[in-house]
């Protein structure tokens, strides 16, 4: 059976308070896809705020990461109800995660070590389990040629492994806060094992037709 990952923000998930129809509407395609899926989740605003409090108080960064691995696991369990056939727990590793499938069509994951961020384990799911196809669900529609909040940023529909890493380190290097769309460790780690990387927001259409490999309004990443 095919096995896809899927990269679901923590901002789909939670944009300010755990968004429930989203959840619902997303695991309703998850549940009716013919596959099998690995899906890392986000950790969104309370491991922002998280992170943001530990880091006041002690200054150390892997402690405001653990928190927000915290959070991301939080999120997994949100969309662990929603789903069937589904592992009821979130493994904490990828070894566990991979053995899962085969027992359940879906396993859900949070993060896993400090340092890095679910895009990056999402890739990581996908070379253990094998899979060929990462469907990185977020708030932005698209892969932009600049910030999408720029004026006249132009969405861009395909594009190669190496842009996609160009891309993801000068945006790391631009500016303090700015956040491109997948980090720059994940779009390494998918160039390495040429997995294709489909971007989409959260329409319904749009992740099915990403989980199916077929043409969507987004972006696709391959070689
Ligand atoms: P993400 O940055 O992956 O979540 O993890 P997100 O909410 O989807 O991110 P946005 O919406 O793009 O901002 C949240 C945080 O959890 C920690 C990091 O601090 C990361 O920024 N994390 C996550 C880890 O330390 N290790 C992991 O494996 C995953």
């Amino acid at each position: 059976m095919e096995k896809v990952v899927i990269s679901l923000g923590g901002s789909v998930i939670n944009p300010g308070e755990p968004d429930v129809e989203t959840i619902k509407a997303l695991a309703k395609v998850f549940n009716e896809f013919g596959g099998k899926l690995g899906i890392t989740t986000g950790g969104g605003t309370y491991a922002r705020t998280y992170a943001n409090a530990v880091r006041q108080i002690s200054g150390n960064e892997f402690l405001a990461d653990e928190v927000a691995i915290l959070e991301t696991r939080q999120n997994a369990q949100l969309v662990i109800s929603a789903l069937k056939d589904v592992c009821p727990y979130a493994p904490d590793d990828f070894r566990k995660a991979a053995s899962l499938l085969n027992t359940y069509k879906i396993v859900v994951m949070g993060g896993t070590i400090p340092g890095i961020t679910t895009d990056a384990d999402a890739v990581m799911l996908a070379e253990v389990v094998g899979a060929k196809r990462i469907v990185n669900i977020s708030n932005v529609d698209a892969v932009y040629d600049r910030d999408p909040k720029e004026e006249g940023a132009k969405k861009i529909s395909s594009m190669s492994h190496a842009r996609l890493v160009e891309m993801a380190e000068g945006f790391d290097k631009r500016k303090a806060g700015t956040h491109f769309v997948f980090d720059v460790l994940a779009a390494k780690l998918s160039a390495r094992s040429n997995i294709e990387v489909h971007f989409v927001n959260k329409q319904v259409e749009n992740v099915a037709a990403a989980l199916r490999g077929e043409s969507h309004n987004g972006t696709v990443v391959k070689d």
